[in-house]
């Protein structure tokens, strides 16, 4: 999608993101072992800057293009998505429990994905122009380095000083942190307006931050 802007727009970074997403979802569950466990910490990296970026970015700057209805059902799905997520992540990785949750949540994101790709922007595609495009997509870059969509071997994400957590709401929580000093001087309107998923985990997770 979106070749008619390409490489460097927000949406091309998004859709590579999620192209990045499908083939560790695919990693994880083909894998064993730390294998299982370096493509799983990838995935969770990769899922809280997507997750950050479409919901500080990309739809602030998309209210008036995207009906309101599609935009909560799509924080609706990522919701059961990171509620899922947080249940995987205190399962032993080698367990049933986690290969059959995994499974679900495999099938959750699919779904999620496709809903944006289609419902949400293509739209954008269409409404938005070249320069917004690129101008979002450079902010995405600024946060999170060259390549946001994640790149290196076996699954690993080379997203440069990233902390590594073991609870989702803490990596969430960095990526939000990261793209609030990429903010662009003359500020965004509505940067904050959706709070959604995010303050969500992040005031059951990290209840010292979730006042800010
Ligand atoms: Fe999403
Ligand atoms: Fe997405």
């Amino acid at each position: 999608m979106n070749s008619t802007v390409g490489v460097g727009s927000v949406l091309s970074i998004l859709h590579d993101q999620h192209m990045r997403t499908r083939e560790l979802l695919h990693h994880v569950a083909d894998s064993s072992g730390p294998e299982r466990r370096r493509a799983f910490d990838a995935l969770r990296r990769l899922l809280a800057v997507h997750e950050a970026a479409e919901d500080f970015v990309l739809r602030p700057a998309a209210r008036m293009a995207v009906p309101r209805p599609i935009v909560l059902a799509r924080i609706g799905e990522e919701r059961q998505a990171t509620d899922t997520l947080e249940r995987l992540e205190l399962l032993d990785l080698a367990s049933r429990a986690f290969r059959e949750g995994f499974l679900a949540f495999t099938v959750t994101l699919l779904s999620h994905m496709w809903h944006e790709e289609t419902h949400e922007w293509l739209p954008l595609e269409t409404s938005w122009s070249e320069e917004q495009q690129l101008t979002l997509g450079a902010r995405l870059r600024r946060a999170f380095g060259r390549d946001p969509a994640g790149a290196g071997p076996a699954g690993e994400i080379e997203l440069t000083g990233f902390r590594p957590s073991p609870v989702f709401g803490a990596l969430f929580q960095e990526a939000v942190d990261r793209l609030a000093e990429s903010r662009p001087g003359n500020g965004a309107s509505g940067y904050f307006e959706i709070a959604t998923a995010g303050a969500r985990v992040c005031a059951r997770t990290l209840p010292d931050r979730a006042a800010r």
